[in-house]
């Protein structure tokens, strides 16, 4: 039987801690609000100059050399980014260069926070059919530099950030036993950054009207967050013909804590088997769940033969679930 296994994992945060005081000098809020409506107590934030492809290096680095390879040994290079270094080149092409990953070609992979899983699903795709051997799959993001620092209702939960999965061809159990994704454009306009794409390119307008901002409709998100990860879930238990009850983790997108409680909640599962870092790092989109996970396999949390469940819900709108026999 052949997986795609996750051999080695990696993660990196800018230096730069922005807490929920420095944001009541900001805008109008409060560390209580923030804490009690998102579970936020700190983000960090890209220096002047750092820019995404520096945190992705810094979290790949850490997975290739986490999964015992050289970046030489890699065939493709997945990054799930909304915030790369530019336009053009694609992020992944920036990080191939700086790894000097000479035989990997890469790509960009645009479905917001759901943009990890995307990733994953593809390099499971590539490994199982044969194509690749070893993948890296990246999420990483530099939020900060869209955010609008006068608009409370979002600057309080962004962060900026990097995690990272070498994933290999496994003959054996272990490894991603499947993954769903779901997509629904008609709920663009919930969570988008209007400008700088084709149909408002950069001018004095668009930047007069903040139009190069991410905007978020935070509670309509969040409703339908909740159903389609009910649902995203519902749909790996079944799959996998698994229980609830089975699952030994939960790593999931980290975009409001009442979110996350709900889904563990649905899971019957205690918080103790939930990762959380949203307290520490907000929503960093693509890169929450690579972080998460990496921290947990560091910390030990993530054992050989565990059963993890990865849930993400994003800008797209995306969603999308992984379950790993680690
Ligand atoms: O990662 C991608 C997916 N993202 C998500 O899934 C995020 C989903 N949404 C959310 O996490 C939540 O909706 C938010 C945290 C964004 C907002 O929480 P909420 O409980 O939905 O609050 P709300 O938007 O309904 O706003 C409640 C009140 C409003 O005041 P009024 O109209 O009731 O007087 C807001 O103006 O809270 C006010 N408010 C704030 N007050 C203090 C909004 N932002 C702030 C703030 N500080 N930062």
């Amino acid at each position: 039987m052949i997986h795609a296994r996750i051999t080695g994992t990696g993660s990196f945060a800018p230096k730069k801690v922005l807490t929920n005081h420095d944001l009541e000098k900001m805008v109008d809020t409060s560390d209580e609000w923030i804490f009690e409506r998102t579970g936020i107590r700190e983000r960090r934030i890209c220096e002047k100059g750092q820019t995404t492809s520096d945190l992705a290096y810094e979290a790949a680095h850490r997975a290739i050399k986490a999964a015992g390879i050289t970046a030489q040994d890699l065939d493709l290079i997945i990054v799930g980014t909304l915030t790369p270094d530019s336009a053009m080149p694609s992020l992944g092409c920036v990080l191939q260069a700086k790894l000097h990953a000479k035989k990997a070609a890469a790509f960009d992979i645009y479905a917001a926070c759901s943009g990890f899983i995307y990733g994953l699903s593809v390099a499971d795709a590539f490994i199982r059919s044969g194509v690749h051997e070893t993948i890296l799959v990246v999420g990483a993001e530099a939020l900060s530099r869209y955010t609008d620092w006068e608009d409370r209702t979002t600057c309080v939960l962004w962060g900026d950030g990097a995690g990272a999965a070498v994933v290999q061809r496994h003959a054996g159990k272990r490894g991603i036993l499947s993954t769903h994704l779901h997509s629904d454009g008609s709920y663009g306009d919930v969570l988008h950054i209007p400008g700088g794409g084709a149909a408002h390119p950069a001018t004095h307008d668009t930047v007069d009207k903040r139009m190069h901002f991410i905007k978020m409709k935070g509670n309509e998100t969040f409703k339908i967050a909740v159903r389609a990860l009910e649902d995203v879930v519902q749909e790996a238990l079944d799959h996998n013909k698994v229980k609830a009850e089975d699952i030994d983790l939960l790593v999931p997108h980290q975009a409001n804590l009442r979110i996350i409680q709900a889904m563990a909640k649905r899971l019957n599962m205690p918080m103790e088997k939930v990762i959380l870092t949203i307290h520490k790092y907000g929503n960093t989109s693509a890169a929450s769940i690579p972080m998460a996970l990496d921290e947990a396999v560091r910390d030990g949390r993530v054992k050989e033969n565990k059963l993890i469940l990865l849930e993400a819900f994003g800008g797209g709108l995306t969603w999308a679930s992984a379950l790993i026999r680690w």
